[in-house]
């Protein structure tokens, strides 16, 4: 028995060596794809994880996220903000007209020499008889540039980089607003959810490659087995036989699948997380007014022409008898200010766009919240005294809505409706009373 064990032994070792061997490497080689394909694995399983937390941020109300850093570097940064204190007001980086021209290509226009100088001393250069300024200020019914005489080549070269950057059409806003340097938040998420989903294609990629590489090794060592059979085929065949190979791999076929589901599953996230949400809306109005001016630097109180906010339902838009109170004297000359007069003296009213606006099933009270709730406009609207044109920077979405109302307090400060009621609350729960306790989550108190 002993002895025959041995011979059988031996018997396979003499005669089938080169078999041996090759099941050996083989099952090295099966050792390998197998690692891969659970490394590929859990790349999948991140992907996964990564599509979906994304989604989950995307449906968050983002206003936290709208101060994302808008990109550029040295001199453009410089030029934006010397542009957006100095320039905006009057000036757009894109082509649109605001008091002035949009500067969009005014470098294929005017050579450097003359920028400089007109900025300068617009006045000098109209003065000197230059045609071309003498045209564009007649064409904007004379209205006077301020003059910059303290900008030197720096300054002056850095907002022509920011004109130009901000021009370009893949800088501009994608919603077209003229406020390039108020970007809507999404994109800023949009553009992470991209760079997440390349990089794990690309890893997809590189690991493809490597299975490609091993299977190529697999068919290699076989053929050495089968004998010369393979060193007929011509290049083209033993091409085909490998991406045939590669196709029929489970591992490759569950790849491309899964790459589609990935790609498929972002655009549909997309698409409904876009629906009916105007977040980063910020439409041209008929009259270039301006918060970042009037309640920005001029400090005009918010209600003084949003009237009804702390009283009523609706803020309110103002009527040009409002703007009347002090452009009767200030700035006539402006056409944009003429647009006031035109509308009294004809009795239309101005078309301003409206903004913000929630579907007509729900309901919404400015002085339920910025009164009895004592919230600030920015809660909720952003930082309007700093915009040029007015952007919708929250989602609006029911979720918002529902979100503010779990976490935000009520606000009981010199409110005796509320002291009973927030006495009753501390009886039976040892948290601050949230809008949430007070029905704040109830259907009926939202919809009609
Ligand atoms: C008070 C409004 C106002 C401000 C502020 C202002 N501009 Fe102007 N700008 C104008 C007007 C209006 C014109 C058109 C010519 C005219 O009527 O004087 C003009 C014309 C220009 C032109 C020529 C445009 C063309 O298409 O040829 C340039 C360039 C220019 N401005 C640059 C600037 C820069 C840069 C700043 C900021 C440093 C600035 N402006 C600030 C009102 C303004
Ligand atoms: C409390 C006073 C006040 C009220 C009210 C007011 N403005 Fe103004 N507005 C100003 C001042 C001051 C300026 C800056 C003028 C300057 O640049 O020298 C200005 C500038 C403007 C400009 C820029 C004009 C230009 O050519 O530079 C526009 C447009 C404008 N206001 C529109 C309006 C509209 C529309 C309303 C009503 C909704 C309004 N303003 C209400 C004081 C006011
Ligand atoms: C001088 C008058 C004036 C002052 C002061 C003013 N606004 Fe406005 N506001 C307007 C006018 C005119 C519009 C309509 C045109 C526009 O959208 O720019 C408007 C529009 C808005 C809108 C968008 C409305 C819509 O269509 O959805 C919001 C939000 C807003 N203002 C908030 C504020 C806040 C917050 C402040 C105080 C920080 C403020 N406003 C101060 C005149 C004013
Ligand atoms: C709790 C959130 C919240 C706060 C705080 C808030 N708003 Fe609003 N605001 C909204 C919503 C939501 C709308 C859209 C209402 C609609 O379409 O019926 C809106 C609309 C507006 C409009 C458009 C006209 C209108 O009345 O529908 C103006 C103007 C405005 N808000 C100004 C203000 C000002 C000024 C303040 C601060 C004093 C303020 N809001 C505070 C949520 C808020
Ligand atoms: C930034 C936070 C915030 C957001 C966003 C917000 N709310 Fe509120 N809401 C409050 C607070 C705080 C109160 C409580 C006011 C009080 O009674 O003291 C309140 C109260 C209410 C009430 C009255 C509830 C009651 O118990 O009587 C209604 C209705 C309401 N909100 C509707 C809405 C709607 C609709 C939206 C979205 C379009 C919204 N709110 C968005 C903070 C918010
Ligand atoms: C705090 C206010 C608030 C409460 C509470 C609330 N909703 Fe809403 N709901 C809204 C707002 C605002 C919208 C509109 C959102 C939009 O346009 O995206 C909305 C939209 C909806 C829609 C979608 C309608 C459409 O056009 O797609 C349905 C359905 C709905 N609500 C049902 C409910 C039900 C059921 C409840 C109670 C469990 C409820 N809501 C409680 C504010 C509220």
């Amino acid at each position: 028995m002993d002895s025959y064990k041995k011979n059988d032994k031996t018997y396979l070792i003499e005669n089938n060596s080169s078999v041996v061997l090759q099941s050996e490497k083989v099952g090295i080689l099966h050792l390998y794809i197998n690692m891969i394909r659970k490394f590929y694995k859990s790349i999948l399983a991140l992907a996964v994880a990564v599509n979906i937390s994304i989604g989950y941020v995307a449906a968050q109300d983002s206003t936290s996220t709208a101060a994302a850093a808008p990109a550029g570097g040295g001199d453009a940064a410089k030029g934006e903000e010397l542009f957006k204190n100095n320039c905006a007001q009057c000036h757009a980086a894109t082509a649109e007209v605001v008091v002035g021209p949009g500067l969009a290509g005014i470098e294929e226009r005017r050579d450097y020499a003359w920028i400089k100088k007109w900025i300068n001393n617009p006045m000098g250069v109209i003065a000197s008889g230059d045609k071309y300024a003498n045209e564009l200020y007649n064409k904007y019914n004379k209205t006077q540039m301020t003059a910059f005489g303290a900008f030197g080549d720096a300054e002056v070269k850095a907002i022509l980089a920011y004109v130009k950057s901000a021009g370009a059409p893949a800088v501009a806003a994608p919603t077209g607003g003229p406020s390039t340097t108020t970007a809507p938040a999404e994109t800023g998420g949009g553009k992470f959810i991209n760079v997440i989903l390349v990089a794990l294609l690309v890893i997809m990629g590189l690991v493809l490659v490597a299975l490609l590489g091993i299977l190529q090794l697999l068919n290699k060592l076989s053929g050495a087995d089968a004998g010369s059979a393979d060193a007929s085929l011509s290049f083209g065949e033993k091409l085909q036989a490998g991406l045939k190979n590669v196709a029929a791999n489970k591992t490759v076929r569950s790849a491309i699948v899964w790459a589609f589901i990935l790609l498929a599953t972002k655009a549909t996230f997309d698409g409904m997380y876009g629906i009916g949400v105007h977040q980063g809306y910020a439409p041209k109005q008929p009259i270039a007014f301006s918060h970042k001016l009037h309640a920005g630097e001029m400090k005009i109180n918010c209600a003084y022409c949003h009237t009804g906010v702390y009283k009523g339902k609706q803020s309110g838009i103002p009527s040009a008898n409002i703007c009347m109170n002090c452009h009767n004297a200030i700035k006539r000359e402006s056409p944009e200010i003429q647009k006031i007069y035109t509308a009294i003296e004809t009795n239309k009213p101005i078309e301003w766009v409206r903004v913000h606006n929630l579907p007509d099933l729900a309901y919404f009270n400015h002085a339920q919240h910025t009164n009895v709730g004592g919230l600030e406009c920015k809660n909720c609207h952003g930082e309007i005294e700093k915009m040029e044109v007015v952007q919708q920077r929250s989602t609006l979405t029911m979720g918002w809505c529902i979100d503010c109302h779990r976490k935000t307090e009520v606000n009981g400060k010199d409110n005796g409706y509320y002291t009973k009621l927030m006495e009753a609350h501390s009886a039976v729960s040892k948290g601050a009373m949230k809008v949430k306790d007070n029905g704040g989550l109830e259907c009926a108190k939202c919809h009609y």
